[in-house]
């Protein structure tokens, strides 16, 4: 069976977790869209991995883990994160492919990502400025530069000499240091020559190790809320995390696909800006924020927190045909005395079930909840019986709002900190 596993929310549900928890019964780990923005977190033992750009499946040894055509891929970030992997025991040789058609992040991307926050105060979208946006930019534009122009040095000079005249026209008038073509093609050069033994046709690879049977999982980054058309625009991010992305991002066709678990956290968090309209601005959401470390894994921001909001999540639910759930973090809301969740929104005097796209509706919408009775201590449980019966209530009442059951319950950081229904 092939599955799916993409965020329901704002990202930072706890992907990383589930991913690793799955990708024990699979024989490749696939990701299809973003890249080093992301920050999957998994802990294994005492020791805690981030990982930006590598699949999370990389910790069981054995899987292959494939960067697809939708990634953009930052050379550094990649060396890096292999380097942080070795030197932990993790060899990633014959184990990482990475697609010869993914993008690649240029340092000037970088810095067009921080020039463009700090003109645009207003709207303002707080990004993490590891160039996602501006590479994803170039791709659609036709100017970007693939992986395999990489080992073809002067496609891959002309190319960087290009884009690096017209950025350097940019900087001039912003009164910024101007890049060096030579420099970056030197540096680029070297990249090739470090990237080459991971880079590979993935499309026809993974084509054909869907038909041979070999059994596949989709790590999607982000969330569906920062999906770029179907998130909260223009406070998303450049790629599409929904399932959509999984068959640009891979080549493979919708065939492929068996099965599409969303991760949901008990509550709702975001980093960066835009609306939110359970958002807990006061005490509480600070405490959530300390007892979840809601701290982002790329840029160490603190992320804002708020109650569950099932209607963002029943959109999700919709819009990648999701068929379980996994639930992260449900431990983090013990021993408060109420819960809220949030049903539907009152927007402008009247109630709704759904997610406006006007954004100026979106920010006008304030959340109606349901309230729940808290419960002791869902910490370290690992059977479903144990759970506290409030506990149960409450993921009953999201099985019966979503229509699609909650299959993973996660209740600590550690793999063996999850409840298999
Ligand atoms: P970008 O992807 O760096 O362009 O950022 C666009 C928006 O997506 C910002 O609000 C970021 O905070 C958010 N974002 C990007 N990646 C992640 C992630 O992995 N988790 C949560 N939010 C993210």
């Amino acid at each position: 069976m092939n599955r799916l596993v993409v965020g329901a929310q704002w990202g930072d549900e706890g992907k990383g977790k589930i991913v690793d928890i799955l990708a024990k019964d699979v024989d490749i780990v696939v990701r299809y869209q973003g890249g080093s923005n992301a920050g999957h977190t998994v802990c294994v033992g005492d020791q805690t991995f981030i990982l930006h750009l590598i699949p999370s499946g990389i910790l069981h040894p054995g899987k292959i883990c494939v960067i697809g055509n939708g990634v953009v891929v930052d050379p550094a970030s990649f060396l890096e994160e292999k380097e942080t992997l070795e030197k932990l025991g993790i060899d990633l040789d014959n184990r990482v492919l990475i697609s010869q058609k993914a993008h690649l992040v240029m340092p000037y991307h970088k810095v067009l990502d921080t020039l463009k926050e700090e003109s645009i105060r207003k709207t303002k979208i707080g990004t993490t400025k590891r160039g996602i946006g501006p590479c994803y930019v170039d791709k659609h534009a036709r100017t970007g530069i693939r992986v395999c122009d990489m080992l073809e040095p002067d496609l891959l000079k002309s190319k960087i000499e290009h884009n690096v005249a017209e950025i350097n026209r940019l900087l001039k008038h912003h009164n910024q240091e101007e890049f060096s073509a030579n420099e970056i093609y030197e540096t680029y050069l070297k990249y090739a020559q470090k990237l080459s033994p991971f880079i590979e046709n993935t499309v026809y690879y993974l084509n054909e190790a869907w038909k041979q049977g070999k059994r596949l999982l989709f790590e999607g980054a982000q969330g569906c809320l920062l999906d770029v058309d179907f998130g909260t625009y223009p406070f998303v991010t450049s790629s599409n995390p929904t399932v959509g992305g999984l068959f640009t991002g891979t080549g493979l066709s919708h065939k492929a696909l068996d099965r599409v678990m969303g991760v949901v956290k008990a509550y709702t968090t975001r980093v960066g800006n835009g609306p939110f309209p359970s958002e807990l601005t006061d005490e509480l959401g600070d405490e959530i924020r300390n007892r979840g470390s809601e701290y982002g894994a790329t840029t160490g921001r603190p992320r804002r927190c708020g109650w569950l909001d099932l209607v963002l999540v029943k959109y999700a639910v919709m819009l990648n045909g999701m068929d379980e759930i996994a639930m992260t973090k449900i431990d983090v809301l013990d021993g408060l005395d109420e819960i809220m969740v949030c049903v539907a929104y009152e927007l402008d005097g009247k109630r709704i079930e759904y997610v406006p796209s006007s954004l100026s509706e979106f920010g006008r919408c304030k959340p109606i909840y349901e309230r729940f009775k808290g419960w002791e201590k869902t910490a370290g449980v690992e059977t479903y019986d144990a759970l506290p019966k409030e506990a149960m209530e409450y993921i009953r009442f999201i099985e019966e709002y979503l229509g699609i059951p909650v299959t993973y319950v996660s209740t600590g950081s550690k793999r063996s900190q999850i409840i298999a229904r």
